[in-house]
């Protein structure tokens, strides 16, 4: 046998950085920052790569409810190499809390877990301002708002509104270009899909922004693009 010939403190030597070289890379390739992003209930996690995350890295991805015990495996996301997976399908339950986690596997070597925070789909999701149509008129503006879609559909197929979900408000704001751009003026806060604007200066060009506002949650989106009117 070779092994006797070793005298046995270089064996245990070799063992031991064999098995702190694997725990070293272990550690080192575990994913980070392991998130939860939701836009209009639209549920990704994401995550960073480790400190020293190769080039042949591939991730594992599994979720579940809080309080249960039992991990599901995510399928579409079993051995990715995107750091991210929609899990919209999996959350659809969206006032219940759930987990996200994500392990990696490098030259063989798997990491730990990585679990997010718990993240409850109705209360952390971002929302989206709604579309907006403008027709200008001869001193008055006309608007068409509409509120974003979520993803989730009805059996026919059509996408189910935000509306569906949460009591919410559009929001309205007026810059002329007289004004600083910072300078917006709120001209409307409701829930009316049409909206007019009036008493208007027929010689001037304005602008128009809106935002949709979760009242419930004192949440408001980001404000949709700028829509300006010709004099
Ligand atoms: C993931 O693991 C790292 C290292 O063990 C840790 O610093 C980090 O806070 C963990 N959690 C998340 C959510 O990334
Ligand atoms: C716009 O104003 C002009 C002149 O004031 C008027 O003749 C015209 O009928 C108005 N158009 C509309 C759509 O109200
Ligand atoms: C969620 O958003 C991503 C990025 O926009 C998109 O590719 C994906 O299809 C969306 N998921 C669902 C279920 O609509």
């Amino acid at each position: 046998m070779l092994i006797k010939h070793y005298p046995l403190y270089l064996l245990i030597n070799l063992l031991w950085t064999g098995a702190t070289g694997h725990r070293e890379l272990q550690r080192l390739i575990k994913p980070l920052k392991v998130e939860f992003h939701a836009l209009n209930l639209n549920s990704t996690l994401h995550w960073q790569p480790g400190s020293d995350a190769a080039g042949d890295i591939t991730y594992f991805v599994q979720y579940k409810v809080y309080g249960q015990n039992l991990w599901k495996n995510k399928e579409e996301c079993w051995g990715i190499r995107e750091v991210f997976c929609d899990l919209t399908h999996e959350t659809s339950d969206i006032r219940e809390p759930y987990y996200g986690r994500v392990k990696s596997v490098s030259a063989g070597v798997h990491s730990d877990w990585n679990t997010s925070s718990r993240f409850t789909p109705w209360r952390e999701t971002k929302i989206g301002p709604p579309s907006l149509k403008v027709t200008p008129r001869n001193k008055s503006i006309q608007l068409k708002l509409r509120a974003p879609n979520s993803p989730y559909k009805r059996r026919r197929g059509s996408k189910i509104p935000m509306t569906n979900y949460y009591d919410l408000l559009y929001r309205v704001f007026l810059i002329s270009n007289m004004l600083d751009e910072k300078q917006k003026i709120l001209m409307y806060e409701g829930t009316d899909k049409v909206v007019k604007i009036e008493d208007l200066k027929s010689e001037v060009s304005y602008c128009i922004v809106v935002e949709t506002y979760l009242p419930m949650l004192d949440r408001s989106s980001a404000c949709s693009s700028k829509i300006c009117t010709v004099p």
